[in-house]
């Protein structure tokens, strides 16, 4: 596999991106996001189990040259098709539109959610990309290129799943609920302890955009994840989930997204409308 060869390069590969994102407003932002979601995954795949470079970043985080390579082909390819643009990723940070004249929408990326596990060989990671207009996201696309399945969704569009739309879930009982609980904080054990005895059970991924993604579809009836997240590992994912049907709030039941929450304070609650209210009860 060539790194970096575009999959929207032909006719084909164009009419099958266009079928995964359904946007009237946002098609060409959306398409964009898929094409270099896939062209990020591309890169994703070949270095796979072939890493060079894994920096400790912090005490549980790592940072590889992979997601250095996406991220840039990312921004390069989004600075040049809207210079107005400015850009938010995890590596790089804030870069400001290339363009004099700015539009005020920011791209929102994650050029590799689940370093850990990719590092490790774990085949459970993503790339996320979302374009947020007048504060809120607008379009968003998760791609894990490891089972080649590409989430996108658009304010003004359904959630789709390799183009196919999706629902989040719609069990009745909070006792058949798999859930994915990453909370922390004061209080914990206890949140935790009452949450796991009312529902099913909990699995822990390692990549909070395609978890969330996840929930779009059904695949996590919950996810939920206090303090330790940022604008770029929900920004997709969190449109996606909500246009798939799903409730989605910070885990203190306020708006999810809102740029002013700083970097790594961000949280997450996603749930299906009937048993959004009872886990927020449960892990406030
Ligand atoms: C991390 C993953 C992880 C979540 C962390 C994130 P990264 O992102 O999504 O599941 O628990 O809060 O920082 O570092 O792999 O992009
Ligand atoms: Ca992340
Ligand atoms: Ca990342």
């Amino acid at each position: 596999m060539t790194v970096g060869t575009s999959v929207g390069s032909s006719a084909e590969s164009m009419a099958r991106l266009g079928q995964l994102g359904r946007s009237a407003v946002y098609g060409p932002e959306l398409e964009l996001a898929l094409d270099l979601s896939h062209q990020a995954g591309r890169i994703q795949m070949d270095h796979y189990e072939r890493l060079e470079q894994i920096q400790a970043k912090g005490p549980r985080d790592v940072v590889t040259e992979v997601d250095h390579l996406c991220e840039g082909l990312v921004m390069k390819a989004i600075q040049e098709r809207y210079p107005s643009d400015s850009f938010y990723a995890e590596e790089i940070g804030k870069v400001a539109a290339t363009s004099a004249a700015e539009s005020g929408r920011v791209w929102i990326v994650d050029p590799l959610d689940g370093t850990v596990n990719y590092a490790n060989g774990i085949p459970f990671f993503c790339v996320s990309i979302a374009l947020v207009a007048e504060g809120r996201p607008v379009a968003g696309v998760v791609y894990d290129p490891a089972r080649d399945e590409t989430f996108a969704g658009a304010i003004d569009g359904p959630s789709l799943r390799n183009g196919e739309e999706i629902q989040v879930g719609d069990k009745e009982l909070l006792e058949d609920l798999v859930v994915t609980l990453a909370v922390g904080g004061r209080g914990t054990i206890r949140k935790r302890r009452e949450a796991l005895r009312a529902i099913r059970a909990h699995r822990s991924m390692g990549s909070s955009a395609l978890t969330l993604a996840y929930v779009g579809c059904g695949r996590f009836d919950v996810y939920a994840q206090g303090a330790g997240l940022s604008a770029w590992d929900v920004a997709a994912a969190g449109l996606i989930a909500e246009r798939a049907g799903a409730t989605v709030t910070n885990l203190e039941g306020k708006p999810w997204f809102d740029l002013a929450y700083p970097a790594k304070k961000w949280s997450c609650l996603a749930a299906s409308p009937r048993h959004h209210a009872a886990m927020l009860a449960m892990l406030k």
